[in-house]
């Protein structure tokens, strides 16, 4: 079915100049960009993103990472999305995700992992809610 998924291009990735390189996989696999835009989050914006893991040992540095350049957040659209962009992520730790997976291509540490995406369709609601108002996304 179709759905929709958020996306972050991480810091490190930006940093890196790899927003395109990216996109681009997203596109080649059928998602679609339906939303887009770049964000320097703070503390406050990060913090609440990541507030599931507000209790686990490496929230400071998440969020210290997550604030530490711009990130570009977008809206992915396509059948199966949430699943489809996962697959193509690999492994939240870059040394056990699979070749040719962006993390694997473009990731360092299980901190600096290139791009972050919605584990379920509820925290894909969640997610996209958090950055975008209904009036943003563009149906395409
Ligand atoms: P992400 O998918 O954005 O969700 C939470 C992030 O926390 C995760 O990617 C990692 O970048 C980071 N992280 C750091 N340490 C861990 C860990 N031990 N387990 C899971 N996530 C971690």
């Amino acid at each position: 079915a179709t759905q929709r998924t958020l996306s972050i291009i991480k810091p490190d990735a930006v940093a890196k100049n790899a927003i395109g390189e990216i996109i681009a996989r997203f596109e080649k696999a059928g998602l679609k960009v339906v939303a887009a835009k770049m964000l320097k989050l703070d503390d406050d914006k990060a913090g609440g993103f990541y507030a599931e893991h507000k209790e686990r040992p490496f929230f400071k540095d998440l969020v210290g990472f997550m604030t530490s350049g711009p990130v570009v957040v977008q809206v992915l659209e396509g059948d199966d999305a949430i699943a489809k962009n996962r697959d193509l992520m690999g492994a939240t730790n870059p040394k056990e995700a699979a070749p040719g997976t962006i993390r694997a291509d473009f990731a360092e540490t299980i901190d600096a992992n290139a791009v972050h995406g919605s584990d379920s369709p509820e925290s894909a609601e969640r997610e996209i809610a958090y950055f975008f108002e209904s009036s943003e996304l563009c149906p395409r």
